[in-house]
């Protein structure tokens, strides 16, 4: 796991984009994992602005997005659906038809099922598998919506989200009681098999799951610990969330 720690928040979303370029330039034809919440919000905004400035261009890429919650609509303003529309999709050249966001129908809740799941997986496997993907993390270690747990699900599944995570997207929505109870997710073994991953952490709040992260062996209880046994994982963190970390390398830039 390489980590890379950067003073702010704009830093970070700007080394982020230019990983992404990178790739992108090095392969027109990626095919990108994509996350949501509020941390790579300012990654796609460097992007869309890398584009529309005629730097790189996403028409020979494929997209596959992390996760979605079940029970909202794709028009619906907190669906990822609609994130993804707000924040990359309709600022940027990428094809509609290389866009794919999991999505199941309410009363989908068991992955007998969810036929939806299997299929996500199987188009992953034949748009040739992830060249990088993006990730946050919750504060309870969860990776996509795969939540602490006895035992991780490998391929996309069905999940109920936890009281901790509901509470934490919470501020998105009027009221805890309109948070969905249930999400579609990418399994720990799809986002395992990505050629890269890139680890976006941002803010205060984040660093004792970052400190977990970074001194827990491999467990369950800590989906992002999974990450130890990947061999292309880079960390992007801020002072906030990683300013005590003892790694070795630092990026400064200036502001
Ligand atoms: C959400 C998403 C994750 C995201 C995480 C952190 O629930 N399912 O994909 O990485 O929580 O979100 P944030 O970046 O807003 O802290």
């Amino acid at each position: 796991m390489k980590w890379r720690i950067v003073n702010h928040y704009a830093e970070l979303s700007r080394l982020a984009a230019e990983m992404v370029a990178e790739q992108v330039r090095n392969k027109p034809t990626s095919v990108l994992g994509l996350a949501t919440g509020s941390t790579p919000i300012g990654m796609y905004g460097e992007l869309s602005e890398m584009v529309r400035r005629g730097e790189i261009s996403l028409k020979g890429v494929t997209t596959f997005n992390l996760d979605e919650y079940i029970g909202l609509t794709p028009d619906h303003p907190q669906s990822y659906h609609y994130y993804m529309n707000e924040h990359l999709f309709s600022k940027v050249d990428l094809l509609p038809e290389n866009r794919h966001i999991p999505y199941a129908e309410k009363g989908e809740f068991s992955d007998e099922e969810c036929k939806a799941c299997e299929e996500y997986d199987r188009l992953i496997e034949e748009r040739g598998g992830i060249d990088l993907q993006i990730l946050g993390i919750g504060h309870n270690g969860h990776i996509g919506f795969n939540e602490p747990s006895l035992s991780l699900e490998v391929g996309t599944h069905v999940v109920a989200l936890t009281e901790e995570t509901r509470e934490a997207n919470a501020r998105f929505f009027r009221s805890i009681e309109e948070v969905p109870t249930h999400a579609i997710t990418m399994g720990v073994g799809s986002i395992m098999k990505a050629k890269r991953i890139l680890l976006l952490v941002s803010g205060a709040d984040k660093k004792e799951v970052l400190a977990r992260l970074y001194a827990e062996g491999v467990t369950t209880e800590l989906p992002a610990s999974l990450l130890h046994l990947h061999p292309d994982v880079t960390v992007i963190a801020d002072q906030e969330a990683a300013g005590w970390l003892p790694v070795e390398e630092i990026v400064k830039e200036e502001t």
